[in-house]
């Protein structure tokens, strides 16, 4: 497969134009080049794709679980098959180094095969019923159309994470991926051409007017369930929206994660661990370490591996070999870290690699370690979104656990740790969503992803999948004697 980078949109099972005619340009941020085009959606055809989704969920919800997990697992063929085609138009759109690209792909195809192996199994239930002649039965049915709205730092797996389960549910979807990176949407939607995916069951409306689509999405009466993946802000302006017409809510935000280095930690371990979570994707992960809690006694030995592993990475354009860092997404990404930066330092922290001087070409931040850093700090009350890593030190388990909660946020948090019933207890005590022990990479199909507070509702993957997309219908039989 060569990636469409000049492509149509998807809707109704045809590749076509926006209503209007207009396209928008996507542009690479490693070097502000072109990388294509695509259609410029607007409400009009939102609602086109919403008629379509809605006409086609019948039929799709009629099918056998088993032949909607086919078709599924054909699709997950198809992207592994087309793997390297999705990983560079990735990289030239979102500036994720390529081998990061790569490891997206297989990660967003694992959805499909998960899902896959999952629909059989939405079970129902016999309930026993306090009447003799009766008989209580449950059944699972697919909540409808569903509104995906992705973001742009992983712009295949989270198309994935939705729409697989949404699929082998039996819900039809209207996608809208981020207007950064719809490119890689759409060639992920051409990769399922030829897997059986009747017209109608996923529509794609890339768009540069999220919030005229999204109020479309939100407010037609025939989507039932939006599920969206960005930041805090958008995702309670959504939720309101949603509001009016009651519909199922998933929403996957932002995230503040603390990492808690304890002194019975392996300090290299432990830096290891989280060089690889705070710099995945440049830092432009909501999962990814936001900041470092580290215990007095083995503060020195953690910051010496941290420094030196940090020092090591290598920036660059995505596609140069070698590169682990790339650029930020845009602009507003590089001022909205150098704002963290510049507020760290004026208020005492201290950069050990790395530092407020060291954007490049506009677009690129150094990776950079801060220590000497307060919980007033805005670097530790917000998410960062790049290359940066504040360390606090601690004396005390509980006090380091109060400032690891002391924040609206609620998706990640990592501890290190050979104590077990630290472990235990510390993780018990952590308010998140989802808890890494010695480990910096917690993202898997097999578990469920989502967060507590302010950082969203609902988890998406792992054994329950499926389940934010069925509705239990309970059906009562009586006069059976
Ligand atoms: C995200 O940042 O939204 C998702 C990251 C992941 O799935 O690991």
């Amino acid at each position: 497969m060569r990636p469409p980078h000049h492509t149509e949109t998807f809707i109704a099972g045809t590749w076509r134009p926006a209503r209007t005619g207009t396209r928008f340009t996507v542009r690479d941020p490693g070097d502000g080049t072109e990388v294509g085009s695509c259609p410029d959606c607007d409400g009009a055809d939102a609602t086109a794709a919403i008629a379509a989704a809605y006409e086609a969920r019948g039929p799709w919800a009629g099918l056998a679980a088993r032949e909607r997990a086919a078709v599924l697992m054909r699709w997950h063929a198809a992207i592994l098959r087309d793997g390297p085609a999705l990983a560079e138009v990735m990289t030239r759109e979102s500036g994720k180094p390529l081998a990061e690209s790569l490891a997206e792909v297989r990660y967003g195809a694992s959805f499909l095969q998960w899902c896959a192996e999952e629909a059989p199994r939405a079970l129902g239930a016999v309930i026993p019923a306090e009447q003799a002649d009766r008989r209580l039965l449950v059944v699972q049915q697919p909540v409808g159309v569903v509104a995906a709205i992705t973001p742009w730092n992983f712009p295949l797996s989270m198309v994935t994470r939705k729409v697989a389960p949404a699929l082998a549910a039996g819900c039809t979807v209207v996608l809208k991926p981020s207007e950064l990176t719809p490119l890689t949407a759409l060639a992920l939607v051409r990769s399922a051409e030829g897997c059986g995916l009747p017209p109608g069951v996923l529509n794609v409306v890339p768009t540069t007017d999220p919030a005229a689509v999204g109020a479309v999405l939100t407010g037609d009466p025939r989507v039932r369930m939006l599920s969206f993946t960005g930041s805090t802000a958008v995702g309670k302006r959504l939720m309101a929206q949603a509001a009016g017409t009651v519909k199922h809510v998933s929403l996957e935000l932002g995230g503040n994660a603390p990492a808690l280095v304890f002194d019975d930690a392996d300090p290299v371990a432990a830096a290891d661990a989280i060089v690889a979570s705070r710099y995945r994707n440049t830092g432009q992960t909501c999962v990814c370490t936001n900041r470092v809690l580290v215990q007095n006694g083995v503060a020195e030995a953690f910051l010496h591996a941290l420094s030196e592993r940090v020092e090591a990475l290598r920036m660059g354009h995505g596609l140069t070999p070698g590169v682990q860092v790339g650029p930020l997404i845009d602009h507003r990404a590089v001022a909205k870290v150098m704002r963290l930066l510049e507020d760290a330092v004026a208020r005492g922290a201290r950069p050990i690699v790395g530092g407020p001087g060291s954007v490049r070409d506009g677009r690129f931040v150094a990776p950079t370690v801060l220590v000497g850093v307060t919980p007033e700090m805005a670097c530790m009350q917000e998410e960062i979104f790049g290359p940066v890593l504040p360390v606090m030190r601690f004396a005390r388990e509980d006090e380091a656990v109060a400032v690891a909660n002391a924040t609206t946020q609620g998706l990640a948090a990592y501890i290190f740790t050979r104590d077990l019933a630290r472990s235990w207890r510390v993780s018990e005590a952590l308010e998140a969503g989802m808890v890494g022990i010695n480990t910096g990479l917690i993202s898997t199909a097999a578990a469920p992803f989502g967060g507590v507070k302010e950082s969203g509702l609902g988890r998406e993957g792992g054994p329950q999948a499926l389940a934010p997309f069925l509705e239990p219908k309970y059906i009562a039989v009586a006069g059976l004697r």
